[in-house]
């Protein structure tokens, strides 16, 4: 391992989060009050970032697509969805109770962290029983018996507060993907297969939120569901979508408890019958997407398959893609095939019908669905990870974020803090706001503190005006672009610095 690696490599969760705040990334919500567990806010070059890879997303998967359409549902609904869902009854995580401080934890993080095991989808008994076996505690205190813990928040809608007006806090956008799937395919004039996607705010009110913004109790997911015709064959799928390769770990590994993965194609788990063709077309548009769009290494994700005990009350099978952080693998994306659950609970429930008309069969059905589901600030932490470089011959972090993710493009420095140099800055950088670009003008400093000011924080390009600029020569009216991965540089003409960034950021062109 290079020095570089280890370096990268050493950085902890705590560290990130150091750099997250220091930077304006993100930090505690009201920190001046001492924060609030499980909450945070998103300072300037976080609230870009955050919005560059929900703006890639919905134009990924919405905007460039004809078999997809967007909706933004509420917050708060009607609580019949949430009973219909079987969050009211199912959604909850086990919790265990010291018996003299009554401090509360999550069984099966405390078996996971004491034992060293997966714990994940562990029922009470089995909790109970290796309690009991091992004789584990918590800080020398004895438990209370484990009980179930409804992850929703609730609140009142309305003057009245009794329990007539009890509502939740969506745990999950896509829920109110299916009460409006009828209306919205009518709307629209779609026809199966098609898919509805939704970016916003979930809230779950976890028993320890932990590992910093990976799991917080105010989150926001970009999820999506795309419905289809069980008994028809998916046409999206084609070779290159069917080769796309990954590491894959299977149940049946984790079950007899190896760690093992081995390399196989979308092709390989369809025939294995692990998912099915929609499940496998959707995991390798998801893969690859991470993969080529977001940036992620190869070598930094894997496929995991759910084991049965964990699997959502929803799902009839769910793949993960994780990503390998430094404290190790986890869920940065879930897939999962929730078969026709939902409509068929919501046309019970509401007694709407939410069938669809097969034209060729003459039959009425409940299409399935399968669910991609992101979680933004996982995928935040991920792309910040994957970003940092320790670079040794600068002595200065570097955050390599491809161009078209990084929260700002370009960054204006006249050589000197003199107005003579200032004035075509300061027209530079009209003519990059006119692009739609989000630059920055930096006059202070020395030019060397100021790159690598801006390599910190991840801008591509730095571009310099100097007297050449300015002066008459063959070089007026050109400008100096910086590359920050090579810290290249070479002169470019003022008028045609747009057109070549906006070329350089879609990766159209490199540097
Ligand atoms: N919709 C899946 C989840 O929120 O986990």
């Amino acid at each position: 391992m290079s020095e570089k690696e280890e370096k990268n490599n050493k950085l902890t969760i705590e560290d990130m989060a150091t750099f997250c705040k220091k930077k304006g990334f993100i930090f505690r919500a009201a920190e001046i009050y001492g924060g609030l567990s499980g909450f945070f806010d998103f300072g300037p070059l976080g609230v870009e970032l955050k919005n560059n890879i929900k703006d890639l997303y919905w134009k990924n998967f919405v905007s460039k697509r004809d078999d997809i359409i967007g909706q933004d549902g509420s917050i708060i609904t009607n609580p019949k969805v949430w009973k219909a869902s079987g969050h009211v009854d199912s959604f909850g995580d086990l919790v265990l109770t010291t018996k003299k401080t009554k401090t509360k934890i999550r069984a099966d993080h405390f078996i996971e962290d004491t034992l060293n095991i997966p714990a994940d989808g562990m029922k009470a008994d089995e909790i109970n029983r290796l309690i009991k076996e091992k004789n584990l505690k918590y800080n020398g205190e004895d438990f209370e018996d484990i009980k179930d813990f409804n992850l929703m928040f609730s609140t009142h809608v309305g003057a009245d507060t009794t329990k007539n007006s009890l509502c939740y806090l969506r745990p999950e956008t896509c829920q109110s993907i299916f009460p409006n799937f009828k209306l919205l395919s009518e709307t629209s004039r779609l026809k199966l297969p098609f898919g509805i996607a939704q970016i916003g705010k979930a809230f779950r009110n976890e028993i320890s939120p932990r590992d910093f913004i990976f799991r917080c109790r105010e989150f926001e997911q970009m999820e999506m569901e795309y419905f289809y015709n069980p008994e028809t064959k998916c046409e999206l799928l084609n070779e290159e979508i069917l080769n796309r390769k990954f590491k894959f770990l299977s149940a049946k590994n984790q079950e007899s408890g190896k760690e093992e993965m081995e390399e196989i194609s979308i092709n390989e788990i369809i025939k294995r019958g692990i998912i099915n063709d929609y499940h496998g077309y959707w995991l390798s548009t998801f893969f690859n997407w991470l993969n080529k769009n977001i940036g992620l290494d190869y070598e930094h994700l894997r496929v995991r398959e759910h084991v049965k005990t964990e699997l959502s009350h929803y799902s009839s099978g769910t793949v993960d893609i994780d990503y390998k952080f430094n404290f190790g693998f986890k869920e940065i994306l879930g897939l999962a095939n929730r078969g026709n659950f939902d409509l068929t609970q919501h046309q019970k429930f509401s007694k709407s019908k939410l069938e669809f008309f097969d034209d060729t069969s003459k039959k009425k059905f409940l299409p399935n669905v399968i669910e991609p589901s992101l979680g933004v600030e996982r995928l935040f932490m991920a792309v910040i990870y994957e970003a940092y470089n320790y670079d040794e011959k600068r002595k200065n972090v570097v955050l390599k974020f491809k161009p078209k993710i990084a929260p700002v493009k370009v960054a204006v420095l006249p050589l000197m803090n003199k107005e003579e140099l200032i004035k075509p800055a300061k027209e530079i950088v009209e003519i990059l706001r006119d692009y739609d670009l989000n630059v920055i003008i930096d006059k202070s400093g020395s030019i060397g503190k100021r790159y690598a000011r801006y390599d910190e924080i991840g801008v591509p390009f730095c571009i310099t005006i100097d007297y050449e600029t300015i002066e008459n020569g063959e070089k007026k009216d050109t400008i100096t672009i910086r590359d920050r991965n090579t810290t290249e540089q070479k002169r470019f003409k003022i008028n045609e610095i747009g057109n070549e960034i906006i070329s350089m950021i879609k990766e159209k062109k490199s540097f």
